[in-house]
């Protein structure tokens, strides 16, 4: 299914990629479910995209409370239209260094960023598999991939996601439900701008051979295709990184070069 015949729901809707997102798909005519926890976000979100009121509803939702987000999802696939992609988007992150990390915080990121995930994708695939289509986004992360530093609850919390990412194209290809991964490098996001020092910046752009962060709107594309059955059909199971190279880079200076 084209990502244009349906409903695409996004978590994490109204801020940062998820808002880049919502706001790509409804330019290319996409119906869209953003659900965020802040209820200012999902409001400034209503009136930033007022102009797309026809093809989008935005909820207030936390991705960990189950009984919201099914009977959420099961709304929109009766009234708004049948559900044809999910990208998971909501996520919190900490930098902190493994020794300082306090166990509830480390709950909490494997709550939010993992079970949340789970709870959203099992409420959308059950729906997709009465019609035998439909594609899953998670959205992971560099640091799923890599041991960056300060992020022991965070990376095992999106390496965690690739698993699962995994595990559920394993599982639901039967029904026709295609499970892929985007892994982000550094996105400038208010995220990143709340959880990244001047020094962490200098750090991430050294480490990036593109040398800068990048757009949320740069994930778009890979978004779009891999919702898309007519151009991704053959593709699941797989963690394509987004990343400027970050992911790639090994020995990257040389003399001769610099
Ligand atoms: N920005 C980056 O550099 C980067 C890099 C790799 C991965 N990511 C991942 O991309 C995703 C989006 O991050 P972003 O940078 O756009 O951050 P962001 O903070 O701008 O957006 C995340 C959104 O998720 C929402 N959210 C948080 N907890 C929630 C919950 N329990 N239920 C529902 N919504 C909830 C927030 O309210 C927020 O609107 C996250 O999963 C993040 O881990 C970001």
């Amino acid at each position: 299914m084209a990502s244009n015949e349906g409903v695409v729901v996004i978590t994490g809707g109204v801020s940062g990629i998820g808002l880049a997102l919502t706001r790509g798909l409804l330019e290319t005519g996409c119906k869209v479910l953003a659900l965020d926890v802040t209820p200012d976000g999902v409001a400034a979100a209503r009136r930033s995209l007022a102009d797309f009121a026809d093809h989008l509803q935005v909820e207030a939702a936390d991705v960990t409370d189950e009984a919201r987000i099914e009977a959420l999802i099961g709304a929109c696939d009766r009234q708004f239209g049948p559900i044809c992609g999910l990208i998971n988007s909501a996520g919190i992150a900490r930098e902190i260094p493994c020794l300082d990390t306090d166990v509830a915080t480390f709950r909490k990121i494997l709550d939010v960023n993992v079970i949340g995930s789970f709870i959203t994708s099992k409420a959308v695939a059950r729906r997709m598999r009465t019609r035998s289509r439909g594609a899953i986004v998670n959205i992971t992360s560099v640091s799923g991939l890599r041991g960056n530093y300060g992020r022991v609850a965070y990376g095992s919390s999106k390496g965690a996601i690739v698993t699962m990412t995994q595990v559920m194209a394993v599982e639901l290809a039967r029904v026709g439900i295609r499970v892929n991964a985007i892994a982000p490098g550094p996105i400038d996001t208010p995220l990143t701008k709340a959880v990244h020092t001047a020094a962490t910046r200098k750090n991430w752009v050294a480490a990036v051979p593109l040398r800068r962060y990048g757009e949320p709107e740069e994930l778009l594309g890979t978004a779009q295709w891999l919702l898309d059955d007519t151009r991704s059909g053959y593709v699941t199971g797989q963690v394509i990184a987004v990343d400027g190279g970050f992911t790639a880079m090994g020995l990257a200076f040389s003399d001769a070069a610099h």
